[in-house]
């Protein structure tokens, strides 16, 4: 493995996902070898701790991973460190930047930054425009800054932010997660599309009849509702998650897969998907929120969530291109919490063949069915294709066969997560898997018309079982153009 050298930032160095995530995702880049000697990871929030406080909390959210990475793990910890810093109060920078300056020595880093901001999104922007007044950018290596979502609450919004985020740093020097971007089969859709002649030829409105991409979540809001409260899953899940997965199953193939080619598709991808009118935004979009069940309380009786919330926990939508290859061609999308399982899969549709000899002149119970190729994204990893085969024996049926391959239980167990991949791309200053800018602002264009509408009409919510998959205006959906989604209970 090539060792990457870097002091790293990170502000919200206290919260949940740089200790379930951040921290477990550098030891694993420890572990291969990608960080070795030359690297220091400065933790700072406001909290009052000393070094050997944050090296103890660091500790423990590497505690699990392996028991004979004992040694491994001390020897990690000590290139923590930790400083308390306001993030709106300009002295602290300095302190900040003699810390970095000092580090960037100590290990011989050469002075590479990487500024990772995790924390309130409110304080995003002030923080890129302090690190450049108070001359934490520097020359010497390289300065990069790795941003987590919400970017933004809507396309005005994140516009802002992204001319704050501007003044200080170049495009390619930010990298926005989208950490569905870091997952092994997201990736996979490349590898399946352009390395296959079979599936490449007929990805197009000529022989898919629809795509259909499901984000179910079992899990309720848990202990997020301040912010799920403000966002809920348009926001949360299809701004981004699921904006990116269309982005990369519509887009046209890059010239080579470098991040820069795969930017230019994807952003031409999302300016043909249509931006609805109002009207066609409420004919095309349900909304959901989930009730009491056998799994606890409905969404309104959580903790933090106001009873009269209009927060939807549940969104399904017809998207559609204006664009040659997939004019016509409906993707189907849902996601929602507390459904029936926790996975992702993307079904791809094929059409039914024109004609079914084998029902002619004209059988009631013609039997062919439509290919579908599906995608499994998580938990398993893998492909099945559906064809239709002879049935064996005598007479003349047929039948749906599947094709498929998983990925064996060992294979799995090796996956990089997500972070780990991302924080490693971060580092190489490779930003393929990451949201760029366009990608950003059309996603929002696109969220918005829905976004407003739902925020002027009362939904009737609760209007789904927990252990469902959503409320019954999601299958209508599909009813209307006479489909049906492929996974259902
Ligand atoms: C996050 C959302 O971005 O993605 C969460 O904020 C959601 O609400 C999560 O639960 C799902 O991610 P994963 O990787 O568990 O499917």
């Amino acid at each position: 493995a090539k060792e990457n050298t870097a002091v790293f930032t990170f502000f919200g160095a206290s919260g949940d996902l740089a200790k379930r995530k951040l921290y477990p995702s550098l030891f694993k880049l420890y572990q291969k070898g990608y960080l070795k000697d030359r690297f220091a990871i400065i933790g700072t929030s406001r909290a009052e701790w000393t070094d050997e406080q944050f090296e103890q909390i660091v500790a423990e959210s590497i505690s699990g991973i392996k028991e004979e990475a004992k040694d491994q793990a001390s020897e990690f910890v000590s290139h923590f460190y930790y400083i308390a810093h306001d993030v709106t109060d300009k002295a602290h920078y300095a302190a900040l930047d003699e810390l970095i300056t000092k580090l960037d020595e100590q290990y011989n880093v050469g002075g590479n930054r990487l500024f990772y901001l995790s924390m309130a999104p409110n304080f995003f922007g002030q923080i890129a425009l302090n690190l450049k007044s108070e001359g934490l950018i520097t020359e010497e290596g390289y300065n990069r800054l790795v941003i987590e979502k919400p970017f933004g609450r809507d396309y005005k919004s994140a516009k802002q932010l992204n001319e704050e985020l501007t003044s200080t740093f170049e495009e390619d020097q930010i990298y926005r997660i989208d950490h569905y971007l870091g997952k092994e089969m997201i990736q996979n859709i490349e590898a399946l599309r352009f390395g296959n002649t079979i599936i490449e030829s007929m990805w197009n409105n000529r022989y898919i009849d629809n795509v259909q991409i499901t984000l179910s979540e079992k899990l309720g809001v848990e202990d997020r509702a301040s912010y799920y409260d403000t966002s809920g899953a348009l926001r949360d899940m299809v701004q981004n998650h699921i904006l990116q997965i269309v982005s990369q199953l519509a887009m046209e193939q890059p010239v080579a897969f470098t991040d820069a080619d795969v930017r230019v598709e994807k952003v031409k991808a999302l300016r043909s998907l249509r931006v609805y009118t109002p009207s066609e935004a409420a004919g095309n979009f349900v909304r959901g929120q989930y009730d009491a069940g056998d799994t606890g309380n409905q969404y309104r009786e959580e903790s933090g969530v106001p009873a009269d919330s209009n927060t939807e926990t549940f969104v399904a939508g017809k998207l559609l291109f204006d664009n040659y290859r997939w004019s016509g061609v409906p993707f189907y999308i849902r996601t929602g919490k507390k459904l029936a399982d926790k996975f992702t899969r993307i079904d791809v549709v094929f059409k039914k063949p024109l004609i079914d000899i084998f029902a002619f002149p004209q059988k009631s119970d013609a039997a062919l069915q439509a290919n579908v190729l599906t995608i499994y994204v998580e938990p398993k990893s893998g492909f099945a294709l559906k064809v239709n085969a002879k049935s064996t024996g005598q007479g003349f049926e047929t039948e749906p066969v599947n094709l498929d391959f998983f990925q064996d239980a060992d294979k799995e167990k090796e996956v990089p997560e997500p972070y780990e991949r991302l924080l490693h791309d971060a580092l190489e200053g490779n930003s393929t898997n990451f949201a760029s800018w366009s990608e950003v602002a059309y996603a929002w264009k696109f969220v918005d018309v829905i976004r407003k509408l739902w925020d002027i009409e009362d939904p009737n919510f609760p209007n789904y079982l927990p252990g469902s998959m959503g409320p019954v205006a999601s299958d209508e959906l599909l009813q209307r153009d006479h489909w049906a989604w492929v996974y259902k209970l």
